[in-house]
């Protein structure tokens, strides 16, 4: 007999199979993370056809294991949350076929959960006493995306990227200076021996919508410094270019979140997804956070990039407001975040509708 809701989550919306067993969407019983890094790193990205296989092979001993780590077995579950979307389709299929056929054969409830949703979620792993009102920013690989929670599954999207992730922009300017992928963490190393003053590269603004985001100006710009520099057979200083991408690419991300928590009035902020887990974003965004007057929340390392943890959390607190997916339910590679029903009087007209 345990105490408390206990989620089973599931994710494998990308190039991570992962499982994980959380108790009331806050305690971490177990998490699990199979890395399929190695096997994509030679094409210098992640190739679906190549994800869905790997996930076919590890979806169920990477359950098992998050199952045994977690001292549990399926019968001890309440609800089982999987990805749903967004991602890759191939992908995340063999998440939700494994979460499908666990929800059927046991009876268990089947709760859907948005990738993005998760991202959110995992602050509320790190911080037991966190709650919603606050506001969001998660910056990964597929996504940039500035939200104001006001509940718990209460969303109003406020700013998005109009084209690459952030994370995406990493990824390519790393791969353009031969770092291997993914790009992130090997161009923030690089950038800790660089000046972030000897370049200046282009800050967008997108006309008209101060909170949304724009990297392929500043990508495109650091790419063709590098190929003008290497036409005239300059030497290029790598760590001053990464260092200098570094810091436009933060300056954009913190000059939203000071508009956005100047407009909402909001004092909590709430950072995820795996560009979070760059040090370089972390302290100016807490510099912002003296001088604005607001608190910010970071997960640790492992739970920024994708984990199933996070998955469980978002999947706990749908849940707990009464809500479950059918067995019809499908993979969505461009599912938008919703709220939960009840928040429909919360959220401003128009609420998120967007694609991810
Ligand atoms: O959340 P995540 O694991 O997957 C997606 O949902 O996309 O994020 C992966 C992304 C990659 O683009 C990776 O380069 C980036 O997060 N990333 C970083 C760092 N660590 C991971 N970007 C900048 N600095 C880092 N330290
Ligand atoms: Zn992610």
């Amino acid at each position: 007999m345990h105490e408390g809701v206990i989620t089973l989550g599931i994710e494998t919306s990308c190039d991570e199979t992962a499982a994980a067993v959380v108790r009331q969407g806050r305690e971490i019983l177990s998490s699990v993370v199979a890395s399929q890094i190695e096997v994509h790193r030679k094409y210098g990205g992640v190739v679906p056809e190549i994800a869905s296989r790997r996930h076919v092979e590890a979806i169920l001993p990477v359950i098992d294991a998050a199952l045994l780590q977690a001292g549990l077995a399926l019968d001890d579950i309440d609800a089982v949350a999987v990805t749903y979307g967004p991602g890759l389709v191939g992908a995340l299929l063999v998440g939700l076929s494994a979460a499908k056929g666990i929800s059927y054969a046991l009876g268990k409830p089947l709760v859907c959960v948005n990738h993005i949703e998760g991202h959110i979620c995992a602050n509320f792993l790190a911080h037991p006493d966190l709650d919603p009102p606050m506001l969001c920013l998660t910056v990964s690989g597929g996504h940039t995306e500035l939200i104001a929670m006001r509940d718990h599954g209460c969303y109003e999207a406020l700013g998005r990227t109009r084209d690459d992730a952030a994370g995406e922009a990493f990824d390519k300017v790393a791969r353009v200076m031969g770092l291997p992928y993914p790009g992130g963490p090997a161009l923030e190393q690089l950038a800790k021996s660089g000046d972030a003053d000897l370049i200046s590269f282009p800050r967008a603004e997108v006309e008209d919508s101060p909170l949304d985001f724009s990297f392929s100006g500043l990508k495109t710009a650091v790419i063709n410094y590098i190929h003008s520099a290497e036409q005239r057979g300059e030497k290029i200083s790598y760590p001053d270019v990464a260092a200098g991408f570094q810091k436009a690419a933060i300056d954009e991300l913190v000059t939203r979140v000071h508009r956005a928590a100047a407009s909402t009035g909001m004092k909590t902020i709430a950072v995820s997804g795996g560009v979070a887990a760059n040090q370089a974003l972390r302290k100016a965004l807490t510099a912002l956070a003296l001088e604005d007057g607001f608190k910010v929340h970071y997960p640790p390392l492992s739970l920024c990039t994708d984990n199933a943890a996070m998955i469980a959390s978002a999947g706990y607190f749908r849940y707990a407001a009464g809500e479950v997916s059918p067995l019809s339910a499908n993979a969505e590679p461009g599912a938008a975040l919703t709220s939960l029903q009840h928040c429909s009087g919360q959220v401003a007209a128009g609420g998120y509708t967007g694609r991810l």
